[in-house]
Order: structure tokens, then C-alpha cells, then sequence
């Protein structure tokens, strides 16, 4: 069936086919949540969030909620469908019997939390503590998805109870330095341990029959084990890259454009193992262009990469930061008609265009990819 503005309908098998509907998270209430281990394995060593958290001030607040009501405006003006979550109170702490935080994070980015793969949208277990109920902000699109659409699959994956036994003790200290974690990355030692299944949903990019996820921070080889016995019919391949010394969310480290097509970020290079599975397919792997900042904005999780973060429209369109020279100019030698989005001072809430977005409907079935 063809998609129509006025009935609702989840689908999505891949990050490039045309699309239709999308949620775009909000900045309201975001806090910098206090310690916790696997957030705080995170942070960079050398960032201003160090020892920093409470509330986001509100002008930073109010700055990112005007650029992503631009973005809304944005697409809703190509024809797309968009629609937004209802935040809750980040500042209440959160316990239950296993642990507890005194703040939570916010309702951005969505792509962190949910992963629509065809007819269905999947809650991640999620890895930190402080984004544990971050569902709860998207259980009202959920739940009118649901009523409205008599195909649409709600799934939630098992809480993880994230005690203690979740994160290695040795990603706890205070300076762990660069070289240390370059190596620990390239032995596949991260933050989490294999006591449960974690998996964040932007650790997942879906190329239709499979789903390639990132083995990191944020997600462990059993959360891969989990999304492989939950979707039967995918092939779930795990991916690396040991040139990352902060592994989380593979959206500023591969990105796919378009069937045989991907941009990867020349300091996190796909080890040539690895590579092999998309060259036997002809799949075409190039360096993304260098980011167009030399330092993150203030308070932000993130990396520069984020200029590789981009929202893919259709097969000849993308949404690009709009201060990313080199990324954009790359986009149109690849052949792609460049939307320049303004998105920047958005970026401290987690991420870019494409992690301040999750998929609900993009045209296409579920095709095989690599024969
Ligand atoms: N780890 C990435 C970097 O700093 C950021 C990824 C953000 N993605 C997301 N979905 N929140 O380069």
C-alpha cells in the first residue's frame, strides 16, 4: 500500500529510501545526568562536562528546541510527516531495586532509544541509568501508532537491571588516557560487560535484510545476540572500529547514503575483515570529509563527526548540518541534493540530524542487500 498523510502507518527497512514520517526529538528539561559509570567512560577526557551536571541552562534549552522546530518546519514543508515526544521531568531521580540516579537525561536524541525495523518499532534496553524510562516520552506516539495502525508491532526489549556487575571497574578511573583506550577499544574491551543484553538503538543501521550494529559502550555482544534471535529473518552482523576511543552510536562513524554506498570516518577506518562482506557485494566504502570545527560546541557528548550525522531524504537527497563546508561539498560530488540544516547548537543534546530523528514510515520493502 502507498503511503497517504491522513492514515498512519509504521515501515522502515533502511536508513536511504524515500521519507514520510519521522519523529524529531526535543531539547525541554535536558540534564547533564550526574556520574554514572558508562556515561562517564564516555566523556571525554578532556571535555568541559567533566564533573559538570544538574539542569542544561535554559538558554542553551531554548536555542536547540528553535533549531529542531526549524527542522520540523523543514520537513514538514517537503510533504514529511513529523511528529515530536512529550518530554517528562528529567530533574526526578529514578530508583529501582538495582540503582539509582538523581537526574534523568531528556527526550533527545530519539534515534538513541528506538529502533523501527519494517512494520515494527523496538524500545532498546538502553545502557545508561539515566535514560532507563526515556521510552516513557514516546509511549504517547506509541500508543496512537498502535491504535491507528492495525500492522504496526510495539515491542519493548527486557530492562536491563544495570547494577554494578553491567560496567568494568577499570573504565572507572579518572584518567585512563587516549592510548589506553585506543588499545582497550581494539581488543573489543568496552565499558560494558556481557552480564545481560544492552543494546542502544542507534548502535543499529539498517540495510534492509541486515542489520549491521556496532559492538561498543553501549552495546554488548549479547544485546547482539538478543536483536539477532528477535529478528529471525535479518542477518545481524556485528561491526568494530578500533579507531574510536569512545564507542557509542555508529551514526558519526558509518553512514550509509544509498544502495552501495557508504561515508565512514577515516579515523574510525572498517577493519579490512570487515570490509570484505560489503566489497563481495559491491558496496563502496569512502572517507567521509573532514568535519568543518576543530572543537565540539560547549557541553557536548559528542565529536566534531557529528558532521557526518546526516538525515538521508530520498536517494538523491540529505539533510547536512548547515556549517558543514566540506561534508556538504562532498554530498554533491557523490550526487546528492544538499537541504543545509542548522543544527549546531543542538548538538550538546545528543547528536545530530540523524540521531535527533528516529524512522516511521520510508517507502521500499525489505530487500537483500548482499546476496
Ligand atoms: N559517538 C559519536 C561521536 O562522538 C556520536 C554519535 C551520536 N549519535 C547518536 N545517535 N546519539 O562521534
Amino acid at each position: 500500500m502507498n503511503w497517504s498523510p491522513d492514515k498512519t502507518q509504521v515501515k522502515s527497512w533502511n536508513e536511504w529510501d524515500t521519507l514520510r514520517h519521522v519523529i524529531v526529538g526535543k531539547a525541554d528539561d535536558c540534564h547533564i545526568p550526574p556520574e554514572e559509570p558508562a556515561l562517564d567512560a564516555k566523556v571525554p577526557e578532556d571535555s568541559d562536562m567533566r564533573g559538570q551536571w544538574g539542569r542544561r541552562p535554559q538558554e542553551t534549552i531554548d536555542r536547540a528546541n528553535e533549531l529542531l522546530d526549524t527542522f520540523t518546519d523543514t520537513l514538514r514543508k517537503r510533504g514529511i510527516r513529523v511528529d515530536r515526544p512529550t518530554p517528562t521531568d528529567f530533574s526526578k531521580p529514578v530508583t529501582t531495586p538495582d540503582f539509582h540516579t538523581d537526574s534523568q537525561f531528556g527526550c533527545m536524541p530519539p534515534r538513541d532509544v528506538l529502533l523501527t525495523v519494517g512494520h515494527e518499532i523496538l524500545e532498546a534496553t538502553m545502557s545508561y541509568r539515566c535514560r532507563w524510562f526515556e521510552y516513557l516520552c514516546y509511549r504517547p506516539l506509541m500508543q496512537q501508532y498502535w491504535e491507528e495502525d492495525p500492522n504496526f508491532r510495539h515491542e519493548a526489549a527486557p530492562k536491563p537491571r544495570l547494577t554494578d556487575a553491567d560496567y568494568h571497574d577499570d573504565y572507572l578511573s579518572e584518567a585512563i588516557g587516549i592510548e589506553k583506550r585506543l588499545q582497550w577499544t581494539a581488543e573489543k574491551h568496552f565499558v560494558t560487560t556481557e552480564e545481560e543484553p544492552l543494546f542502544d538503538a542507534a548502535d543499529v543501521l539498517r540495510f534492509g535484510k541486515d542489520l549491521i550494529v556496532q559492538h561498543g559502550f553501549t552495546t554488548n555482544l549479547k544485546g547482539i545476540e538478543w536483536l539477532r534471535r528477535h529478528f529471525p529473518d535479518h542477518r545481524v552482523r556485528a561491526v568494530n572500529f578500533p579507531g574510536d576511543p569512545y564507542p557509542i552510536h555508529i551514526d558519526a562513524t558509518f553512514t550509509p547514503l544509498r544502495p552501495g554506498l557508504i561515508l565512514n570516518n577515516p579515523n574510525r577506518r572498517l577493519p579490512d575483515e570487515q570490509r570484505d562482506y560489503f566489497k563481495k557485494n559491491d558496496w563502496e566504502i569512502v572517507d567521509a570529509a573532514q568535519p568543518a570545527h576543530n572543537t565540539p560546541p560547549p557541553l557536548c557528548y559528542s565529536s566534531t563527526w557529528l558532521s557526518m550525522n546526516v538525515l538521508v531524504l530520498d536517494l538523491k537527497t540529505v539533510c547536512v548540518e548547515a556549517s558543514e563546508v566540506y561534508q556538504m561539498e562532498q554530498m554533491e560530488k557523490l550526487g546528492m541534493e544538499v537541504i543545509p540544516v542548522e543544527l549546531r547548537d543542538a548538538y550538546a543534546f545528543g547528536g545530530g540530524l540523524h540521531c535527533c530523528t528516529a524512522d516511521v514510515y520510508r517507502d521500499g520493502d525489505c530487500e537483500d542487500y548482499f546476496p
